[in-house]
């Protein structure tokens, strides 16, 4: 399939997309993260849909995207805990894992028959308005295909995957929600765009971490994901002409085919909002590897690094 509409996220394009959703079609939007694709929850056939359009596994359950607390309390339990990070983190890039609510009207294939949901209010204009104007929780994991590179603006959403692209420029922090879940102790399941050290600080507790990718507590875990079609080179100190170079802040990489740098002023938060588009653009220039300097693993760095070992896994 091809051409996939594209269109600026002006009110009658929120509301023509929302007019969709409700009829169980499959709209990408804008988070500040990454684009999502979006499929009304509460719908069966629209939730497989989505794994159809995605190719992604069926045991690995979808983030249920809401406008308000209110509307995550009536998916899930929240304890204290949970309140709190709610109230702190949303809207943000903080991703809820709870006890689902007996009778909560979800689809059973968003959470891939667990009894926990993944819960976010998403910190972009664009997303709350779609999610006011559908009226409903909307299920969406990010729109790629399943285990290829996130997209972080609307021209690279996969042609063909939704029915409709809003288009709300490119994401604000460009690297996908931090995963956490507080069903059996508080766990981190995926590092992303808020730093695990906020979290610990308002919890007032360490997170645990997720168990190993060969069993995963969160299927986001597998081993590989995220993938350019070039192999992956992490922790580069030199490399050669046909090769794509990835580098940051004052580590340039001399020689390369083409050489991006992250961040030239060595800042992780403008490192990790250009790294998907940087795996891109490496891709596009049709280099054979991305060998990719040694990130920090401070802040956004611990995600921008998650990233890096799961796309240089194969
Ligand atoms: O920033 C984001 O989170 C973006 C935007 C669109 O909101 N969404 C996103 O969705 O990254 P996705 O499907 O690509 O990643 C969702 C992650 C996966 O690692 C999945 O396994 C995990 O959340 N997840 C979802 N429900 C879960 C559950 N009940 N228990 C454990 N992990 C869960
Ligand atoms: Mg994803």
């Amino acid at each position: 399939m091809s051409g996939t509409k594209i269109v600026a996220a002006s009110d009658a394009a929120i509301a023509a997309a929302a007019a969709l959703l409700r009829a169980g079609k499959l709209v990408a939007f804008p988070t500040e993260t990454v684009y999502g694709l979006g499929a009304d929850a509460g719908s069966d056939d629209a939730v497989a849909a989505l794994y159809g359009a995605k190719g992604r596994p069926a045991h690995n359950p979808l983030i249920v995207h809401v406008a308000a607390l209110a509307e995550a309390e009536a998916l899930a339990e929240f304890d204290d805990a949970a309140r709190v990070l709610a109230r702190t983190f949303w809207p943000g890039s903080l991703t809820l894992v709870l006890r689902k609510r007996a009778g909560a009207r979800i689809a059973a294939a968003v959470t891939a028959g667990l009894d926990t949901v993944a819960l976010r209010i998403p910190d972009h204009p664009v997303a709350l308005a779609l999610l006011r104007a559908a009226g409903r929780p909307l299920a969406a994991p990010s729109a790629n295909p399943s285990g290829r590179v996130s997209p972080t603006r609307a021209e690279h959403v996969s042609s063909g995957l939704a029915d409709l692209v809003l288009d709300g420029g490119p994401c604000r922090v460009g690297i996908e929600s931090t995963v956490v879940t507080l069903d059996g102790g508080a766990r981190l399941l995926r590092p992303g765009g808020i730093d695990r050290a906020e979290i610990e600080r308002v919890l007032g507790r360490a997170l645990a971490t997720a168990g190993d990718a060969a069993r995963p507590h969160s299927p986001g875990q597998l081993a590989s994901h995220y993938a350019p079609r070039a192999r992956v080179r992490l922790h580069a100190t030199s490399v050669s002409a046909h090769e794509g170079a990835l580098t940051f802040g004052a580590q340039v990489l001399r020689g390369a085919k083409m050489e991006i740098n992250l961040s030239e002023r060595g800042d992780l938060g403008e490192a990790a909002a250009n790294l998907y588009a940087a795996l891109r653009a490496l891709d596009d220039a049709g280099v054979e590897t991305i060998a990719a300097v040694t990130i920090p693993e401070e802040g956004l760095g611990a995600a921008i690094n998650d990233r890096l070992r799961r796309a240089s896994a194969r």
